[in-house]
Parts: structure tokens; C-alpha cells; sequence
């Protein structure tokens, strides 16, 4: 693309309301203009290739470009492109359904399409809802969540999500959602094991279901491991402890599975493979097309259908969607799946993840680096300028913003959050592959140090080294 064109791109975007817009800076953006894609690669208008860190936005699974997810797409479309899921269904929904029934843990054997992950949250909490008002439990209608978890952005999904950062002049459904703080490994005192800790965050949600009252808690909404928090894990056995106190005062388990199902940990479900829970309802969307088609989901257990159909056979769950089941959507999610298998794409995935933690964690030498910290494919290298001030928030931000723009010109697409790079490539990604990431996101933060420490020294007037 000509400079000028890609100018003409930039200035129409402006009318382009991103998410989370900063309004102030409405008309002069000058956003990358990504051109085309392939494999693990995008390539921005000026022909510049970047490795695709964040694999889109934790959804392009399999990889950018494939040849046969278009042609699938193709055929559908001009095979049936639409169907009201109404009263009609269509085969890539019915066989869609029956696949993710089989992948699914336990006895989650039906699916409620979405259009995406924030829809499938919304749609699961007002199921947990109908339900209980079916159940004439019209007083449990609490939701508990964990700070710094990430939900989505519909009104109920937003009012789940813990991130503070997110809260600024919005309005939230405030009285019936509760958040916990996130069993962050990070925050546990040093001298507190493992064990103990995982004890302390499980009795928190015990004792927040105890201070709402079990009669009125509905629903507790965890992400296996909280992505757009900053990667936070868990200790060992915290989903466990968690589900047996849900357990213990009849609250539904949701794991919302947005970004951890579909191959990121390994497995297309992450909730009974990688943690040994079998939750009420998973969530899903992002890697169930590897971002090819908008498409989402929640998988709901028998154990709770069966519960309304007992009480009274002819409810009806009045919420769905014009693109509920949407037949090219479900064909990109059954290609998707099936290229999955095909190409051992979750083996590659399991056998490659040790490979990109240890590389990632080489990067402890620099000063910066704080913390890295990850499982699977998703990781998180977190930077502080300035360790132990709390007033370094500003400069944590700055830092990112730097980071982001040297691994940019380097070849490497980031996007930080704040001064938290988190990297989740497309499970394609090679060892070599990996190698080149790594080396790109050392110079990337070795440069951004270093501009800081200068800019720093200018702004004093002296000559010195890093204090961190
Ligand atoms: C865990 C989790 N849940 C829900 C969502 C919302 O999904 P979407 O952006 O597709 O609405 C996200 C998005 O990043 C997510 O990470």
C-alpha cells in the first residue's frame, strides 16, 4: 500500500470507535494499518512483517491464512448462508453442538450459541438467573467474581469483570456482583506455603457466599487462569477448593474458558484436563474459530437442565440471538476443530509450551523484568521500572508503551497491558519461532530501559545507571 493510501486509512479510521477509545485523542490517531496475515506473521501497509504475539487477540489458533477454513467458509455461504435458529437449525449447528458435547468435561452436553465471549458470559448469568427464579429461588441472584478478572463488555459481563482500571465512568450492576481478591501467586506472603494460601483464597469465597447468605448466591465466575488480568495463576488446587464450596451452598460454577479452551493450555478445555474440575457451565469463543468467524458459546451441564425440565417442562429460556448458531460461524468452528486434530495441533501445544516458558523466563536478567510468569501458550513478562514505589504506575505505563514500540520496529507485535507484555502466539508457533520472539522482546525492553534511563538522566541533569 502507497504511504498516502495508508494515510487515507488512518485518517478514515478516526470515525473508527475502538475499543476502549481514548476520546481524547479522537482524530489524530494513526493506528498500524494490518494488511495481510500468514501463519504466525501480519504485515502492516508499508510491507513491514511483525511476529503476531498476542495471536490476534488471544483467538488465532491455528494461524492466520488457511486455506481450507476459507474455502469452508466459501461453501457454506454459498450453500446457506443464513437460518433463523428460531424455530429452523442448520448442520454445521447440530454437528457443532454434538462436537463441542463430546469435548466438553463431564455432563456439559448442551450448547447456547453466542456472538462472542462477552455474549456467552451475559447468556450464561442470566441462565443461572432463569433458573433460579424457575426453581423459586427468586432471592439467590448474586454473582461473585475475582478482582482483576476480565469478563467482557455487556452490561452483566463488564459488572463480573474485577479490573479497577476498567471502571472509570461507566455504570455496573453494583449491588449483586461481589469480587474476591484473585488467588495471584504473587501476592502471597513469603512466608505463607502454597497449601495455605490456596486455603486463605478458597475460605474468602466461603466467606463471602457466608457474609451474602447461601440463600441469596447465585453463581461464582472464574477464569482458570485470569488473561487480561496479567496471566495470574492460581495455586495448586484452587479451582478444586473452589468448586467444593460451591458445591457446599448449591452456587453455580462458571469457568469462563474465553480464552484458555481451544488449545491455549493444550486441551480444548482447560477446566477438567488441566485443573480436574468439572464446572457447571463453561464459557467459550475466540480459539472456538481461531478468530476466522465472530462466534461464542456456553456449555451448560445436564445436572442443571434437568433441574428446570423437573420443575416445569414447558419453560421457555426467553435470550438468543439473530446469529445464534450461525452456519458459517459453526462450520469455521467444526474446520477449526477438525484441522485441530488433523495436524496434532493441541499435542504441538503441550510438547512446544516448556520450551516457550524457559525462553521467556531467560529474560529474568534484565533489570526491568520483574516477574514472568505463564502456562501453556500464554505468559506474561512483567516490567517495573522502578520495584517496590507504587507511585511507578505512570512510568509502568510509559515503559509499556516504549517496550511496545521497539518490539514493533523490531518485528514483534506486543501491545503490553500497561508494563505487562503478554505473549500467546498462535499454537502453530515453532521452536525457532519461539527463539526469534524471545530475541525481539529482549532488544525490545533492553531499548525502552534504556531510552527511560536516558530520558531520566536528561530530565536530572546527570550522568548514572539504572536503579532498580
Ligand atoms: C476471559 C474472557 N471472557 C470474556 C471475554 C469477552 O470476549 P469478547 O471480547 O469476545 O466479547 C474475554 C475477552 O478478552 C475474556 O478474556
Amino acid at each position: 500500500m502507497t504511504k498516502s493510501a495508508t494515510r487515507t486509512i488512518q485518517r478514515q479510521d478516526n470515525r473508527f470507535l475502538h475499543p476502549w477509545e481514548d476520546i481524547k485523542s479522537l482524530g489524530e490517531n494513526k493506528r498500524t494499518v494490518i494488511s495481510n496475515a500468514d501463519g504466525i506473521y501480519i504485515e502492516d501497509s508499508d510491507g513491514n512483517r511483525l511476529l503476531d504475539a498476542p495471536a490476534g487477540m488471544w483467538c488465532v489458533n491455528i494461524g492466520h491464512r488457511r486455506e481450507e477454513m476459507a474455502q469452508a467458509i466459501y461453501d457454506q455461504v454459498m450453500e446457506l448462508t443464513y437460518v433463523s435458529p428460531w424455530s429452523l437449525t442448520s448442520t454445521p449447528a447440530a454437528t457443532l453442538a454434538e462436537k463441542l458435547a463430546q469435548l466438553s468435561p463431564g455432563d456439559l452436553n448442551h450448547v447456547f450459541y453466542t456472538t462472542g465471549g462477552s455474549t456467552a458470559v451475559d447468556s450464561a448469568l442470566r441462565f443461572v438467573m432463569f433458573r433460579n427464579n424457575v426453581l423459586g429461588m427468586e432471592e439467590k441472584k448474586h454473582i461473585i467474581s475475582r478482582t482483576n478478572a476480565y469478563h467482557g463488555s455487556t452490561y452483566l459481563a463488564a459488572s463480573a469483570s474485577g479490573k479497577s482500571s476498567d471502571k472509570n465512568y461507566l455504570d455496573f450492576e453494583d449491588e449483586t456482583f461481589h469480587h474476591i481478591p484473585d488467588p495471584n501467586m504473587l501476592d502471597k506472603p513469603a512466608e505463607m506455603s502454597d497449601a495455605d494460601y490456596c486455603s486463605l483464597r478458597a475460605q474468602q469465597l466461603e466467606d463471602k457466599i457466608n457474609e451474602i447468605g447461601e440463600d441469596r448466591v447465585a453463581a461464582f465466575i472464574a477464569e482458570p487462569i485470569l488473561a487480561s488480568g496479567g496471566v495470574i495463576l492460581a495455586p495448586e488446587g484452587y479451582h478444586a477448593a473452589c468448586l467444593a464450596v460451591c458445591r457446599k451452598y448449591d452456587v453455580v460454577y462458571i469457568s469462563d474458558e474465553v480464552v484458555t479452551a481451544f488449545g491455549r493450555l493444550g486441551h480444548f478445555f482447560a477446566s477438567e484436563d488441566v485443573f480436574g474440575i468439572v464446572p457447571d457451565i463453561i464459557t467459550c469463543a475466540k480459539g472456538i474459530t481461531s478468530g476466522y468467524i465472530p462466534l461464542g458459546a456456553f456449555l451448560v451441564s445436564d445436572r442443571l437442565l434437568d433441574s428446570i425440565s423437573a420443575e416445569d417442562p414447558s419453560i421457555v429460556f426467553s435470550n438468543g440471538f439473530t446469529y445464534s448458531g450461525h452456519p458459517v460461524a459453526c462450520v469455521a468452528a467444526l474446520k477449526n476443530i477438525e484441522i485441530m486434530e488433523r495436524e496434532g495441533i493441541l499435542e504441538h501445544a503441550r510438547d512446544i509450551a516448556p520450551y516457550f516458558q524457559e525462553q521467556l523466563q531467560t529474560l529474568t536478567d534484565i533489570p526491568i523484568v520483574s516477574n514472568v510468569r505463564g502456562i501453556g501458550l500464554m505468559a506474561c513478562v512483567e516490567c517495573d521500572i522502578n520495584p517496590g514505589n507504587s507511585d511507578s504506575l505512570a512510568d509502568n505505563y510509559a515503559i509499556g508503551n516504549r517496550i511496545d514500540k521497539h518490539c514493533q520496529e523490531l518485528g514483534l507485535l506486543v501491545r503490553p497491558i500497561n508494563s505487562m507484555c503478554v505473549m500467546s502466539p498462535p499454537l502453530i508457533i515453532t521452536r525457532e519461532q519461539i527463539d526469534e520472539m524471545v530475541s525481539m522482546l529482549r532488544k525490545g525492553i533492553e531499548m525502552a530501559m534504556q531510552e527511560h534511563i536516558r530520558d531520566n538522566n536528561q530530565a536530572l541533569g546527570k550522568v548514572g545507571t539504572f536503579q532498580g
